[in-house]
C-alpha cells in the first residue's frame, strides 16, 4: 500500500484563501482588519526568515502588519515597556514575540506580560490553561498543534475512539496537541499516549497507533515496523542532516531535511503520511493567521 500524503502547501492555500474572504467581509461589515505585530530582537537568521514570512503572510491575507525589529541588546524593561505599548494599542489584535530571545532577558516574564486576549502564539499561561479546559474556553491553541490538529480533519481520517500516539512531551507540541486530541469535540474524543525519551517501551505503544503523532527532533526514529498498517503518522521533525546545491542556484547551499519517521519506507505501511518538508511546516503559520483573525472575531463578539 501506499500512502496518501497530507500536504501542508495545499492546505494552506485553502485556509490563507479562507482567511482572505472572511477578512474582508469584516473589513466590509465592521470597518476593522485584523493587525498583527512580530517582534524580533537581534538579527538571528533563521529567526529573521521566519518572522519576514509571517508578515508577507499577514500582509497577503489583508491584515495590518507591523515588524517591529529590537537590537540584540535592548533591556528588559524596554522590551516589557514595548509589549505593554501593544497590549494597548487598539489596532493590534496579536502580538508575537519571535523565539529564542537574547540570554539577558527571561522568555517567561516576556510571555507572561503579553495580554492574554493578544497572545496569538498561545504560549500565556492563561491560554494553556484554557486549552487544557477545553471546549468553549479555548482561544488561542499554541500554532504547531492546532496545524496538526487541522490537517488530520481535512484528511478526513476520523479521530472519535481512534488511538492517538504522540512521541515526545515538549510545551509547544507534544503535551498541546496529547491534550487537544483528548477533550470532547469535533476533531478530537481520542484516546491518547505520550511516549518520551523515558518510556520503557516505545515501539510497542507506537504499534498501537491509529494516528502517531512524532516531535521528538530525532531523525528518523521511527521505523516503518512500529507504524500499525494504514495508520495516519504526522511527523513534525524538522532535522538538518547536510547541505546540498540548490535547484534554483546551484551555487548556493540548502539545507537538507528530514522528518523523524523513516519517509519512504514508512509511507509503504501508513493510510496517511505527512511530507518533510511540506507537511507540518507551512500549516504553523497558517494557524497563527487563523489566531489573529480569531482574535479580532472575539473583540467584536462575533466568535
Ligand atoms: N520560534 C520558533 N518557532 C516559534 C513560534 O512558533 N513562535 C514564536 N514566538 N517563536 C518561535
Amino acid at each position: 500500500m501506499s500512502a496518501k500524503l497530507i500536504k501542508g502547501t495545499e492546505i494552506r492555500e485553502e485556509i490563507l484563501e479562507e482567511i482572505t474572504s472572511e477578512v474582508a467581509k469584516i473589513k466590509e461589515e465592521h470597518g476593522v482588519v485584523p493587525g498583527l505585530v512580530t517582534i524580533l530582537v537581534g538579527e538571528n537568521p533563521a529567526s529573521i526568515s521566519y518572522v519576514t514570512l509571517k508578515i508577507k503572510t499577514a500582509h497577503r491575507v489583508g491584515f495590518t502588519e507591523i515588524q517591529d525589529t529590537q537590537p540584540i541588546d535592548i533591556p528588559e524593561a524596554d522590551l516589557l515597556a514595548l509589549i505593554e505599548k501593544y497590549n494597548n494599542d487598539d489596532t493590534i489584535n496579536g502580538i508575537l514575540v519571535q523565539l529564542p530571545l537574547p540570554d539577558h532577558i527571561d522568555e517567561k516574564k516576556i510571555l507572561n506580560t503579553i495580554d492574554p486576549d493578544k497572545d496569538v502564539d498561545g504560549f500565556h499561561p492563561v491560554n494553556v490553561g484554557r486549552l487544557m479546559i477545553g471546549g468553549n474556553e479555548v482561544k488561542f491553541p499554541p500554532c504547531t498543534p492546532f496545524g496538526i490538529q487541522e490537517m488530520i480533519v481535512r484528511a478526513g481520517v476520523e479521530t472519535s475512539g481512534a488511538e492517538v500516539v504522540v512521541v515526545g512531551r515538549s510545551n509547544i507540541v507534544g503535551k498541546p496537541i496529547a491534550n487537544m486530541m483528548l477533550q470532547k469535540g469535533d476533531g478530537a474524543n481520542s484516546t491518547v499516549t505520550i511516549v518520551h525519551t523515558r518510556t520503557k517501551n516505545m515501539e510497542e505503544h507506537c504499534k498501537r497507533a491509529d494516528i502517531l503523532i512524532v516531535a521528538a527532533g530525532v531523525p528518523n526514529l521511527v521505523k516503518p515496523e512500529w507504524i500499525k498498517p494504514g495508520a495516519c503518522v504526522i511527523d513534525v521533525g524538522v532535522n538538518r542532516v547536510g547541505e546540498k546545491p540548490s535547484a534554483k542556484d546551484p551555487n548556493r547551499m540548502v539545507a537538507v531535511l528530514r522528518g523523524d519517521v523513516d519517509f519512504d519506507a514508512a509511507k509503504e505501511i501508513a493510510g496517511y503520511i505527512t511530507p518533510v518538508p511540506g507537511g507540518v511546516g507551512p500549516m504553523t503559520i497558517t494557524m497563527l493567521m487563523l489566531n489573529t483573525l480569531k482574535a479580532l472575531k472575539y473583540k467584536l463578539g462575533i466568535m
